[in-house]
């Protein structure tokens, strides 16, 4: 089996939720509730093992350069977390008024900036050495192949 290579697949992956990001803000704009959910859903199922792989893999191994820092995206997790809860809540309705949409389109937008933040990582992870993304490749695949949605991992492996 070939080896994934994990920054090319971690920024690839921050590609396609970018997109679906923006994809959700224009639905909400023009309150397509349906689309702006269809890609939610999506977003949570490639969301799921990125996530996992971050923080069971590659948050602990960046310690080595980034120390307490990691704590921190850690808790940035918390908060992506949350955001996309609440927007998964709101969507289950037919219908929003102005001010959820608008609501929600900037939840969107905050989870952009997130995005955004951790595709910086990768410049640290390339300082790795082989061994270690070696290491890191075997684990993505991994948290993909077992494939938890976000939602579902949070409310489950996370939280043990
Ligand atoms: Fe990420």
């Amino acid at each position: 089996m070939s080896k994934l290579n994990v920054i090319a697949e971690f920024r690839e992956d921050h590609r396609q939720v970018r997109d679906g990001l923006l994809e959700i803000i224009d639905a909400l704009q023009s309150k397509d509730v349906g689309k702006a959910r269809e890609v939610l859903g999506g977003l949570n199922s490639l969301v799921g093992p990125h996530f996992r792989f971050e923080e069971e893999n590659l948050y602990p191994t960046l310690r080595t350069f980034l120390g307490e820092y990691v704590d921190q995206l850690l808790k940035e997790h918390d908060g992506v977390i949350d955001t996309a809860r609440a927007c998964a809540e709101l969507l289950k309705k037919d219908t929003l008024t102005d001010e959820e949409s608008k609501q929600a389109a900037n939840a969107a937008r905050a989870l952009l900036v997130h995005v955004s933040n951790c595709d910086g990582l990768s410049i640290l992870t390339e300082r790795l050495e082989s061994k270690e993304l070696d290491q890191l490749s075997e684990k993505f695949a991994y948290a993909r192949e077992i494939g938890l949605p976000l939602l579902e991992w949070a409310e489950t492996v996370r939280k043990k």
